[in-house]
């Protein structure tokens, strides 16, 4: 089968889209934690925003393989997440959801398809891309659970907290407010993350 005529076309193109604008969602969402002084938990979701790049970019490069001249159009029916607003609390729990819908239904099926229509290579990214959905879902839940319930920064024993600005250090149940060495913010120092993200 032709790329050009498949579903996996198609398929392609979707997730292209849904990862540009997972990227752009998250962007904005990093745009709201640095203008709330969260700048180390936007410096995650970019980091997060950053691969969701690279996704689409993998996209659009199997896109590109299927005609040697230029794609003019592709038409695909799909529905996209547009449930954040401007509550990063709730903005968190939404991006748990949305890579959890990637991680578990979208790509699997996407990879499936690409299976049945004998494109090895692209169900292989397709579930590449569902290894790192899955750890995105993982991440996003674990800064919901930290942020919705005032443990960003907070622990019942007392850990090591470390500012990302000046690099110093201490140890203590709550991080500090303002950095005794460089003044920084307490959104400066660095987050905490469960091991499995
Ligand atoms: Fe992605
Ligand atoms: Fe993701």
């Amino acid at each position: 089968m032709q790329l050009k005529n498949s579903e996996t076309f198609k398929n392609l193109a979707r997730a292209f889209a849904g990862e540009c604008m997972a990227k752009t969602r998250y962007e904005y969402m990093a745009y709201g934690a640095k203008q709330e002084g969260y700048c180390e938990l936007a410096k995650m979701i970019k980091q997060v925003a950053n691969q969701e790049f690279h996704h689409s970019r993998m996209f659009y490069s199997f896109i590109q393989t299927a005609d040697k001249n230029a794609i003019d159009c592709i038409e695909v029916e799909a529905g996209y997440p547009f449930k954040e607003k401007w509550d990063l609390v709730d903005n968190l729990k939404f991006a748990a959801n949305d890579e959890n819908e990637e991680a578990t239904r979208i790509y699997p099926a996407f990879a499936e398809t690409a299976r049945k229509e004998g494109f090895k290579d692209i169900a292989g990214l397709f579930e590449n891309v569902v290894q790192v959905e899955t750890c995105h879902n993982k991440l996003f839940t674990d800064l919901y659970n930290q942020l919705s319930q005032g443990k960003l920064y907070s622990r019942p024993t007392a850990v090591k907290w470390k500012c990302a600005d000046c690099g110093y250090e201490a140890t203590s149940k709550e991080a500090w407010k303002i950095c005794p060495l460089c003044q920084a913010k307490q959104g400066a120092v660095m987050l905490k993350l469960n091991d499995n993200n």
